[in-house]
């Protein structure tokens, strides 16, 4: 006898669809089956414009090819996907990442950004590894305000990021809300003013702008050397959608091509004030354990703040870019 469904293996599941469909082959072939019993995930959407939660994905376990690839289409469809109550550890959390792509290791180390212990996790908190409650004035807490501000991760690589997963452990109450915008709508709608400042240019995107922006340290020579800034489309075309979206990200976009600082300062704010509409706009309220999952190719992002004397510790892995940005 089959266990319930939560509890089942990959492998369980995987049988237990199968028997279905041979024992259904007409409601299979209606599509009703899926509906009915057959399916592993359910998806429901959060916003109209982007944002669901998926249930019935155990993150501790592998999945089995077609349940991936049902997290991957809800993924591409809803663009942030919440998967709640994954009761992970980081080595879980990294592994989870590595069905999806090689999860990035943070070039910087002089601000413990990075965990010592798995470097593949990216610290969004404001208690350090021993742990101690963080104040805002120190450096790292400093560098990470500026996700307050809307962003895309990891943009000022020569091949940004796919996406990020970043695990709630210890959850605000006070705020910490983490916003997310649908950057195709956004693109869609682009008044003609904006429009025709944007087709066919490039923007310039620099880690080092944070030292500029919130005063956190500079980056060393290394990092500095490790971190040339980079050159992308304003627009670019998704390379599974197909679909284009307006790609900017305001804390290290320093110039745009063709145009004066001030102008370029000036079309940055303009599209960011555009994007952030509510209508565009997924606002996550954070559960314990809830894991999110973003397009850092079709959104942008930003934490609003919270009461510093609470703590608030999340894990991020970041999904490796493969190939530079498609001009759209
Ligand atoms: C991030 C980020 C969001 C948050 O993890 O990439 O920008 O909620 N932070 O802290
Ligand atoms: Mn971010």
């Amino acid at each position: 006898m089959l266990a319930s469904a939560e509890c089942m293996t990959v492998e369980q599941r995987a049988l237990l669809r199968h028997r279905k469909r041979s024992v259904y082959p007409f409601l299979q072939a209606s599509g009703y089956i899926r509906g009915v019993t057959g399916m592993t995930i359910t998806v429901k959407a959060r916003h109209p414009a982007l944002g669901a939660e998926i249930h019935g994905v155990d993150m501790r376990q592998p999945l089995d090819a077609e349940t991936l690839q049902e997290v991957v289409d809800a993924w591409m469809k809803h663009l942030v996907v919440v998967f709640p109550g994954q009761h992970i550890t980081d080595q879980e959390h990294v592994a989870f990442t590595r069905q999806l792509g090689e999860p990035e290791i943070f070039h910087q180390t002089s601000l413990h950004l990075r965990s010592d212990g798995v470097k593949e996790i990216f610290l969004v908190s404001n208690v350090d590894e021993r742990d101690r409650l963080m104040r805002p004035s120190e450096p790292s807490q400093k560098q990470l305000s500026s996700s307050r501000m809307w962003h895309t991760d990891s943009s000022y690589r020569p091949m940004p990021s796919v996406g990020s997963l970043l695990h709630g452990i210890e959850i605000s109450r006070t705020g910490g809300m983490t916003q997310f915008i649908n950057m195709y709508m956004v693109y869609e709608d682009l008044p003609e003013r904006l429009r025709s400042e944007v087709e066919g240019r490039k923007a310039r995107h620099d880690f080092s702008m944070l030292h500029r922006l919130v005063g956190s340290p500079a980056p060393t020579p290394e990092e500095q050397a490790a971190m040339p800034p980079v050159w992308h489309p304003l627009v670019r075309r998704h390379p599974v959608t197909g679909r284009k979206s307006l790609y900017i990200s305001s804390i290290y976009n320093d110039a745009i091509e063709g145009m004066d600082d001030a102008a370029a300062h000036r079309l940055i704010e303009d599209l960011t004030a555009f994007s952030a509409q509510p209508k565009y706009m997924y606002r996550h309220e954070w559960e314990p354990d809830d894991v999110l999952m973003w397009d850092n190719r079709c959104t942008v992002h930003a934490v609003t703040p919270h009461d510093p004397d609470e703590r608030r510790v999340m894990h991020r892995t970041t999904i490796v870019g493969r190939e530079p940005v498609l001009a759209g």
